[in-house]
């Protein structure tokens, strides 16, 4: 697998390190009128404003140099290939496949995954379409009106906030979604329901997660207990979605009701596998191929369009400008569209998971910073909060805006308004006011320099005219290929995770401290921490609920 690891990639960055920075936004726009036009690409339904940022074609030259140099085709054609590109995992990296055409072939192993993927979506339907028109009954006979799936990470997150984006397009049993080991959460989620007319989606992909397997035992014994001891119940009300078939059974749910997906589909790219279960059947497996056609569509984008044009691929560069020639250190995600509002933190796991490493594929020192610290809120809520600092803080940081032209819902007057507040900000951001414009509205002279709002803040404009599963899909790939190209920039691999396990095999040794008695000192004697966490968990013993 050809590696950036060469000597082209590392005078492309020394090229890019000393590229000229371009003037300030205002003297950009101020000197180039074309420049909008310019900077303004498509990517399937997505209409993508690179306008303001602080790029101009010789910094754009450079950086496609850069993807050039670094391989960023010949590795995102051996992720579409199925080569196994997931090095430390030994595995293949094809969530790509969960979309693409059912008379595609990729093969891994000698096996056409596109068939396995076919055979699991048909099953998909078939339940949802059981579930959506009341086939399928609880164990008392009747219909299914809540799905709760439970999940945490990949096996959460992009099916909640797909579920709250696409509420509009949810026809079927309402979801909710449980993730934290919090009871709060769990018990939260079964206030009011009556577990007869309950499904629960178990999904996880190891189905080794502690909170997931623990939120899932306090869902059955709720079911269990509450239908008069039935555990015959637990067939009708829990289906379970992962890799691990003998961990399913294990746990107590019949591998019937499984369904697959496969190692080389990373929990945080799973969304289109059969972790979108629940989201299948609150929105339809119509809707739910819309979605997985709104991603194909982005897949062919970034397959087959120049790299200078490449949208994915510019977003990534761009980011790699701010991060590595920049220093910026922060990225914010601010969708105009209250249906995103978990977008960010869906992000937050796709890039920051992926992206947050510190040494190359063979395992030597990375040479330059990695993922930004990635962050945001739906506007115009954030305006209200955090955007002081965005304007006047001594930190830049650049954003990424998403809107819509029309809403799925409401009066138009909203939409109007939320639209305003978007090109606003991006406006305010990028041209700011100087103290010359401030004193000319006649602010008084001690506080002038506190209105002046210095911009040249940079970001990039998402637009696409309505939230359709099919947009969220093409929303969703884009940031997955741009999370891939930055990888590839970066020479990492961002497809494991090894910095998600020290935590876990502490705790899973801390809670056995917890509850076991005698209660100070010799206890840590035998697990031995150091003297902050053993008073910490000294002080949790004393203060516990027996
Ligand atoms: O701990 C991190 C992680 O492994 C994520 O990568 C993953 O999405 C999440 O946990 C949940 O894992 P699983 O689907 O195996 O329960």
């Amino acid at each position: 697998m050809p590696t950036t690891d060469n000597g082209r990639a590392a005078d492309a960055w020394r090229r890019l390190g000393s590229a000229p920075r371009p003037p300030a936004l205002r003297e950009l726009f101020a000197t180039d009128p074309a420049r909008a036009g310019r900077y303004r690409f498509e990517c399937a339904d997505l209409v993508v404003d690179l306008s303001k940022n602080w790029i101009d074609d010789s910094v754009l030259d450079a950086l496609v140099s850069l993807a050039e140099a670094s391989n960023v085709e010949q590795r995102r054609s051996a992720m579409f290939a199925g080569e196994g590109i997931n090095t430390t995992e030994g595995r293949s990296v094809l969530h790509v496949a969960l979309r693409a055409p059912a008379t595609a072939v990729i093969e891994v192993d000698g096996r056409d995954v596109i068939l396995e993927v076919q055979s699991v979506l048909r099953r998909m339907a078939a339940f949802a379409d059981a579930v959506r028109s009341g086939r399928h009954l609880g164990s008392t006979g009747k219909p299914i009106r809540t799905v709760v799936n439970i999940g945490i990470g990949g096996s959460d997150l992009g099916p909640s906030m797909a579920y709250e984006a696409l509420r509009a397009f949810a026809d079927g049993p309402s979801c909710r979604f449980v993730s934290n080991v919090d009871a709060a959460d769990v018990m939260s989620a079964l206030d009011g329901l009556d577990p007869a007319t309950t499904l629960f989606v178990v999904s996880s992909k190891t189905f080794t997660t502690v909170e997931t397997l623990t939120n899932a035992r306090t869902a059955r014994e709720w079911v269990v207990s509450s239908l008069g001891g039935d555990e015959a119940a637990v067939a009708r009300h829990f289906v379970a979605v992962s890799t691990n078939r003998p961990a399913v059974e294990a746990f107590g749910i019949d591998a019937d009701n499984m369904f697959e997906f496969w190692d080389w589909v990373g929990g945080r790219f799973s969304l289109d596998s059969a972790i979108g279960l629940s989201l299948m059947i609150a929105i339809g497996p119509d809707r739910f191929e819309e979605l997985l056609g709104g991603m194909a569509a982005v897949d062919d984008h970034f397959l087959s369009t120049p790299l200078r044009q490449n949208v994915p691929v510019l977003m990534a560069l761009v980011g790699v400008w701010y991060r590595n020639v920049c220093g910026l250190p922060a990225k914010a995600v601010l969708p105009y569209a209250h249906e995103l509002r978990r977008f960010p933190a869906y992000l937050q796991q796709l890039d920051m998971e992926s992206n947050g490493k510190s040494v190359r594929l063979d395992g030597s020192a990375v040479a330059r910073d990695t993922a930004p610290v990635i962050w945001g809120e739906p506007g115009t809520n954030g305006q209200h909060a955090f955007f002081q600092l965005l304007h006047q803080g001594t930190t830049v940081v650049p954003v990424d805006f998403i809107g819509f032209a029309r809403a799925n819902a409401g009066p138009a007057h909203h939409q109007d308004l939320l639209v305003a507040n978007l090109f606003a900000q991006a406006e305010a951001l990028a041209f700011g006011r100087t103290a010359d414009e401030v004193r000319a509205e006649g602010v008084a002279a001690d506080t002038v320099a506190h209105r002046v709002f210095a911009g040249n803040r940079p970001s990039t404009m998402v637009l696409a005219e309505r939230l359709t599963p099919s947009v969220l899909g093409q929303l969703v790939a884009l940031y997955e290929h741009i999370v891939f190209t930055q990888g590839v920039l970066w020479d990492i691999n961002s497809f494991d995770q090894w910095g998600v396990e020290l935590g876990k095999v502490l705790a899973q040794r801390i809670v056995g401290e917890l509850s076991s008695s005698p209660r100070s000192g010799a206890a840590h004697e035998s697990a031995p921490h150091d003297a902050s966490t053993a008073a910490l968990i000294d002080w949790y013993r004393s203060h516990r609920s027996e």
